[in-house]
């Protein structure tokens, strides 16, 4: 019998937290996707479909092309729709689970799907994507090594780079939790990125979309460039 979604979230918590207490803070994302046997509603977060406001938010810049970046890609399906609409991607994920499953889903993509970590990436990365996209991945990463993944995004962009970042917003009133996902604040967001120049941040709720978890939720949507000066 398929679990449903708050049994899922409780399992998570649990492997959350085992892997803080080993020392292995993101060990769980593997064990999660190994553990749903390739059924996507034990992943909470796949939608399978490309994210509604990366959509828009892309379709409204059609002067960003060449290289892009999908960080922590998941299942595959934001890096498969701009590689449709004809950026250069690739992809990557801490959990090889997570890469196999893209794989068999899309036999035939052209995407470069691989294993990596943001928080120690190939040096060849360096300077090299036109495009970043970062979803809901900064906000998995626990608080005290979560400035560094942030920082390792910026220097992965070539001189005019784009960054987009989309997650859960903090505000005041949120009462925060011990387990993923934290979400984040705008100055914080702003203080990681000082050597880009903010181009947007809209703050928006799913309400009137197909996100599915927690739709009245606060989220952002931001974007910086990396500005050759
Ligand atoms: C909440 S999921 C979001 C997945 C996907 N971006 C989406 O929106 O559906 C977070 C993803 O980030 C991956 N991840 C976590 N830490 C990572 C890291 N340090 N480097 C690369 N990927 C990471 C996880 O394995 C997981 O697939």
């Amino acid at each position: 019998m398929d679990e449903n979604l708050d049994d899922i979230r409780i399992k998570i918590q649990k492997m959350a937290e085992v892997a803080e207490v080993n020392g292995e803070p993101l060990a769980w994302f593997e064990d999660l996707y190994d553990s749903a046997n390739r059924k996507s509603e034990d992943i909470p977060w796949a939608r399978m479909e490309p994210h509604p406001q990366m959509v828009e938010w892309i379709a409204n810049r059609p002067e960003i092309n060449g290289k892009a970046l999908v960080v922590g890609c998941g299942l595959g399906d934001d890096a498969e729709w701009l590689q449709e609409i004809g950026f250069d991607v690739t992809a990557f994920d801490i959990s090889k689970s997570s890469i196999d499953w893209c794989k068999e889903r899309f036999p035939d993509s052209t995407v470069d799907y691989c294993v990596a970590d943001i928080l120690s990436h190939p040096e060849n990365w360096e300077n090299k994507f036109d495009l970043i996209v970062e979803i809901h991945i900064l906000q998995v990463i626990p608080e005290n090594i979560r400035d560094t993944a942030a920082k390792n995004l910026s220097l992965l962009l070539t001189n005019n780079g784009h960054l987009l970042c989309i997650g859960r917003l903090f505000e005041s009133n949120i009462v925060e939790q011990p387990v993923p996902p934290w979400p984040l604040g705008r100055v914080w967001l702003e203080s990681q990125f000082t050597d880009l120049r903010l181009v947007n941040f809209t703050r928006f709720t799913s309400e009137n979309n197909s996100i599915g978890d927690f739709p009245s939720l606060p989220r952002f949507i931001a974007s910086w460039q990396k500005i050759d000066y």
